[in-house]
C-alpha cells in the first residue's frame, strides 16, 4: 500500500495506473475509520482494479463552533486497517497542499446545499464540494464510492460531478449499523453509555416512518409527528430536523411518494447524529 502526501505524486501514480488500463475507485474519508468506511473500501475493491483512499479532516466543512479540533484522529490505526484490505494507495494531504495560502476559490452547489444539513450547518457543503473537487482532480478516479449514511452529501456530490462534467461514476454503499441499529459514525465515540442506549430512537423512528408509509399513510405531517414522538420519548434527545424529501432533489414532500427519503438530525446529549431511511415502494 503506497502512501502519498503530495498531491502531485498522487496524480502521477494515478495516471500511471490509468495508462496501464486499470480502473481506479476512490473512497474519500476524514479518517477515524470504522466498519462503515471499510465496507466502502471493500465495495471499491469489488468494482475496480485499484483502490485509493484519502484521509483528510477537512477544516473547510466545519463551522466555527463545530468539532474540528475534537474530531477523532487515529492515522496509525487507520493505516493499519487499510493495510489489511485491498487498498493500493492512501492519500494523506497536508492542509497547505489542498488549500494554498491565500486561496479564494470555492466550489458551490446552489440548489441542494442550503437545505437540511446545509441550513443547519452553513458553509458545510461548500467545504465538502470544494475539497472533493480538489481530491477528484488529484486522484482522477473512474469511480467514487460514497456512503448512504450522508445521503444529502451523496446528492450534492452527484450534482457537482454532473454539473462540472467529471468523468466519474458514483457508487453508493449502504448504511452499516451496529447490532442495536445505530448507524456507524465516527461521532458515536462522543456518546456516553446512557446516550448510546437512547440513540436507538433515531433508527426506531425511521423504521416507524417506513412502516406507516407501507401501511398507506401519505400525510408527511402525521409521519413526522410519530417520528418526533418516538425520539422525544428519550430524555437526552433534541430534534434538529426531521424531514421527508425526494432523494435526488431534497425537495420536501408534504405528501409522501413512492420514493421517499426520511432523514433526521438529532442531538443526543451534546452529540449531533444524522441518519436516514430510503423507502422505494414496489422495490
Ligand atoms: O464524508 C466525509 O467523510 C467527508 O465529508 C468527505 C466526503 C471525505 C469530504 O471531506
Amino acid at each position: 500500500m503506497q502512501r502519498f502526501r503530495r498531491p502531485a505524486r498522487m496524480l502521477e501514480w494515478s495516471r500511471q495506473q490509468r495508462c496501464a488500463g486499470d480502473v481506479i475507485a476512490f473512497v474519500p474519508t476524514m479518517g477515524a475509520l470504522h466498519q462503515g468506511h471499510l465496507s466502502l473500501v471493500d465495495l471499491a475493491a469489488e468494482r475496480a482494479d485499484r483502490v485509493v483512499v484519502s484521509i483528510f479532516v477537512n477544516p473547510a466543512q466545519f463551522g466555527p463552533s463545530e468539532d474540528f479540533d475534537l474530531y477523532p484522529r487515529d492515522l496509525e490505526g487507520d493505516l493499519k486497517l487499510l493495510s489489511e484490505r485491498e487498498v493500493d494507495a492512501v492519500l494523506i494531504p497536508d492542509t497547505g497542499d489542498l488549500y494554498p495560502a491565500g486561496f479564494t476559490t470555492w466550489v458551490v452547489e446552489e440548489e441542494l446545499s442550503d437545505k437540511l444539513e446545509g441550513a443547519a450547518r452553513p458553509g458545510h457543503f461548500r467545504g465538502v464540494t470544494t475539497v472533493v473537487t480538489k481530491l477528484l482532480l488529484v486522484v482522477e478516479p473512474d469511480i467514487m464510492i460514497l456512503g448512504q449514511k450522508d445521503a444529502q452529501q451523496v446528492a450534492v456530490l452527484k450534482r457537482i460531478i454532473h454539473d462540472l462534467m467529471f468523468p466519474v461514476d458514483v457508487i453508493v454503499g449502504p448504511i452499516i449499523r451496529e447490532p442495536d441499529s445505530i448507524a456507524l459514525s465516527s461521532r458515536n465515540a462522543y456518546l456516553s453509555g446512557e446516550e448510546r442506549k437512547q440513540a436507538v430512537c433515531l433508527h426506531d423512528s425511521l423504521r416507524l416512518a417506513r412502516k406507516l408509509l407501507l401501511e398507506g399513510e401519505v400525510d408527511s405531517g402525521v409521519v413526522m409527528d410519530a417520528m418526533r414522538e418516538r425520539i422525544e420519548s428519550e430524555p437526552s434527545t433534541r430534534v434538529d430536523y426531521i424531514a421527508a424529501v425526494h432523494p435526488d432533489t431534497f425537495e420536501t414532500l408534504d405528501t409522501l411518494s413512492d420514493t421517499t427519503l426520511f432523514c433526521l438530525a438529532v442531538f443526543v446529549g451534546d452529540t449531533r447524529l444524522i441518519d436516514n431511511e430510503l423507502v422505494e415502494l414496489g422495490n
